[in-house]
């Protein structure tokens, strides 16, 4: 029975009471997998808890669950839509079982730098994205940005035959299967909390990632080094589900998403500049970055970028059109 009840309290979206939370206030669980400090989407999350439980006390209370300690990713979509979770920020990479319209992040060499990625985001088009998902029941508030994947192996990178044979980690994304078969190399869909045990037990070889995940997962202690490919936006979705947010006090909900605009503002603005910092401590910490000549880049796009065939129709000619013309 007590089971029976504590779902039934789940469907019907109450969230059950945190400590820190007063009677009366709308309790908001926000889940996520990254490190909670040094790392774009971990700062922008407390940053975004900060502002809620000093702006709205008495009306909303906000607790942030980093580093996977509730639930992975593809999990918490699921959590999410039971009532267990409120808001979550899984990577653009992981909404395959709801849109296939995100595929468009994923195409390798899309975009030139986050500052495209960014203009991509904010446009029309972009923002019509954060409400593609609303017949499956999720809503999208705003997007956070982390940064340019690179790869890492247990082995040198430089040209991607080096990268054959090898199996790297992905995100659960048929785009990122795709690219990696494309070098000849084998997929394998892991979850974020999963990587660094993989990669050093060699259950992987190798894997793909921004450097704030690289550095704070702290992959690179068991590779030999990362390769500055820059051949991927890794970028977040805040998101909820449409009948929470669509239930809340419509007073709530603006200021909510008045805060959440405001947060996202501020932290995007300095994405980049935390990438720069957990680069510069890779090496610090010993770490290799290989640098890759224009032309040994090149040969990296060769082998990727015709993936985007595969995938057009799924996304949409015009959509990819839209997001390239971001590149200025
Ligand atoms: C990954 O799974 O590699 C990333 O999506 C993790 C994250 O949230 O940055």
């Amino acid at each position: 029975f007590v089971l029976a009840a504590a779902t039934a309290a789940l469907m019907a979206g109450a969230a059950p009471a945190m400590a820190n939370c007063d009677d009366g206030e709308v309790v908001i669980k926000f889940s996520h997998v990254t490190a909670a400090t040094g790392h774009p989407k971990g700062e922008a999350a407390t940053l975004l808890a900060k502002r809620v439980n000093e702006e709205m006390n008495g009306k909303a209370c906000m607790e942030v669950f980093p580093n996977s300690q509730l639930f992975n990713d593809n999990k918490v979509l699921e959590a999410l839509l039971l009532g267990d979770v409120q808001m979550a920020a899984p990577s653009l990479a992981k909404f395959e079982k709801y849109t296939k319209k995100f595929r468009l992040f994923d195409l390798p060499f899309l975009f030139n730098d986050i500052d495209a990625v960014d203009r991509f985001q904010t446009s029309e088009d972009g923002q019509k994205l954060l409400d593609s998902m609303q017949r499956k029941g999720l809503q999208g508030l705003g997007y956070w940005h982390n940064g340019i994947k690179n790869f890492s192996a247990n082995k040198p990178l430089v040209a991607p035959t080096d990268a054959a044979g090898l199996k790297f980690r992905v995100q659960t994304s048929e785009v990122a299967v795709a690219m990696i078969e494309a070098l000849e190399a084998n997929p394998q869909k892991l979850a974020f909390k999963e990587v660094y045990g993989a990669l050093q037990t060699g259950v992987v070889d190798g894997q793909e990632n921004t450097w704030s995940n690289i550095y704070t997962k702290k992959f690179f202690e068991v590779q030999d080094g990362v390769t500055e490919t820059n051949h991927q936006v890794l970028d977040y979705l805040v998101v909820t589900s449409t009948e929470w947010w669509d239930g809340l006090d419509p007073a709530v909900r603006d200021q909510l998403k008045t805060i959440m605009d405001e947060v996202s503002a501020t932290r995007n603005s300095m994405s980049t500049e935390i990438n720069t910092q957990n680069r510069a401590k890779i090496l610090e910490a010993g770490g290799k970055i290989r640098e890759l000549s224009a032309d040994e880049r090149q040969a990296w796009v060769d082998v990727m970028k015709p993936v985007w065939d595969k995938f057009k129709d799924d996304i949409g000619q015009e959509l990819i059109d839209s997001a390239l013309s971001a590149n200025k």
